[in-house]
């Protein structure tokens, strides 16, 4: 399991190191292993597409 997502609009990081932002959240959730080297969520085969409207819907949660 992974940290709470609640009001992640207002967080100014991902992962405590990554500015949060659709950019960065897209490529987060594509290849978090990517952003941050040696984190334990994995990448899932969320094409980019579909991560783009994740990363919408989880920048609006305040
Ligand atoms: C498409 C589904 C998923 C989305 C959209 C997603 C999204 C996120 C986001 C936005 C964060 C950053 C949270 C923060 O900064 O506090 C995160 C962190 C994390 N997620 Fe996911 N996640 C998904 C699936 C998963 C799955 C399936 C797992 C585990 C099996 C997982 C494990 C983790 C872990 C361990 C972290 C903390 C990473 C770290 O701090 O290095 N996630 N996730």
């Amino acid at each position: 399991m992974g940290p709470t997502l609640a009001a992640f609009g207002r967080r100014s990081y991902i992962a405590g190191h990554v500015p949060n932002g659709p950019d960065h959240l897209v490529r987060w959730i594509v290849a978090p292993a990517a952003l941050v080297p040696g984190t334990l969520m994995p990448a899932m085969g969320v094409s980019p597409d579909d991560a783009r409207d994740m990363a919408a819907y989880l920048l609006s949660l305040e």
